[in-house]
C-alpha cells in the first residue's frame, strides 16, 4: 500500500483518485494548486499536515485506518472536518441526488410502482439523514467541544454536562449507512420502469459515491470521536 506523503504533489493525489477532490475541498483547498506539494499547500493554508494525510490516506485505502494515529489529534480537528463533510452532504450530495431522481422520474412515461417505491424510500431516507446530521450539529458536536475545552483549556463543565456520556449521545450509525445500501440495491435489483438509462446511471453513481463517503464519515465518528471523548470523560471524572 503506497500512502501519500507531504512530499507528494497535490495534483497527483487528484489524478490518482478524483474521489478525493471533495475531501480536499473540506480543508478549504480548491483547484489550481500547480506543482505544489501537500506539505507546501498545507503550510500556506495553516492546515495540520499529519491530520490531512491520515484523512486522505484513510479515504483512499479503505483498509488503512490507523486508529492510534487518529487518536493523537485534538477532537477540535475531527469535529471541524466532520462539520465540513456534513456541509458537503447537505449543500452538495442531497440536492444532487434529489435532482437526479427527479430527472429519472420525468424520463419515465409510465411512472410505475417500482419508481414510486424508490421515491418514497428516498424521501424517508433523506429525512432520517437530515435528522441525524442536525442532531450531531446541534447536540453532539457542541458537547464534544465543551468536553474538549474542559480537558485542553480547563474551562469548567456545567452540572448538566457532568451527567452526560458521548456513548448515549452518539446513536447508531448503522441505520443511516445500511439504508443507503438498501436504496442502492433497490435501484439495481428492482427498477423496471421505462426510464432513461443514462439518467438512471447518473443517480446510481451518485448513490455509490455517497455510500462510500458515508462509511468513511461514520467510522471516524464511531471509531475515533466516540472513544476519544469517552477517554476524556473518564479522565475528567477521575480528576474531579
Ligand atoms: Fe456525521
Ligand atoms: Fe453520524
Amino acid at each position: 500500500m503506497k500512502l501519500f506523503t507531504s512530499e507528494d504533489k497535490l495534483s497527483r493525489v487528484v489524478t490518482d483518485n478524483y474521489h478525493l477532490l471533495p475531501v480536499i475541498n473540506r480543508f478549504g483547498i480548491r483547484l489550481g494548486f500547480g506543482d505544489a506539494t501537500i506539505g507546501e499547500i498545507c503550510a500556506e493554508r495553516d492546515i495540520h499536515v499529519p491530520f490531512f494525510l491520515v484523512i486522505i490516506n484513510a479515504f483512499h485505502h479503505p483498509d488503512y485506518f490507523p486508529k492510534s494515529e487518529f487518536l493523537k489529534f485534538s477532537p477540535r480537528l475531527i469535529v471541524d472536518y466532520l462539520r465540513h463533510t456534513h456541509q458537503y452532504y447537505l449543500s452538495g450530495v442531497v440536492p444532487k441526488m434529489e435532482k437526479q431522481l427527479e430527472n429519472l422520474v420525468e424520463s419515465s412515461q409510465t411512472n410505475t410502482e417500482d419508481l414510486k417505491l424508490i421515491i418514497l424510500f428516498f424521501r424517508k431516507y433523506k429525512s432520517e439523514l437530515l435528522y441525524h446530521v442536525k442532531d450531531e450539529e446541534d447536540s453532539v458536536f457542541p458537547y464534544v467541544l465543551r468536553i474538549t475545552a474542559a480537558y485542553e483549556d480547563g474551562v469548567p463543565l456545567s452540572e448538566e454536562d457532568w451527567g452526560k456520556s458521548i456513548e448515549t449521545y452518539e446513536k447508531e450509525h448503522s441505520d443511516v449507512d445500511e439504508k443507503m445500501t438498501d436504496l442502492k440495491n433497490l435501484v439495481i435489483k428492482f427498477l423496471k420502469a421505462d426510464y432513461n438509462d443514462n439518467l438512471c446511471n447518473d443517480f446510481l453513481i451518485t448513490l455509490f459515491r455517497f455510500e462510500r463517503d458515508l462509511i468513511d464519515h461514520s467510522r471516524i465518528e464511531d471509531k475515533i470521536l466516540v472513544p476519544m471523548i469517552t477517554r476524556i470523560e473518564n479522565i475528567l471524572k477521575n480528576d474531579q
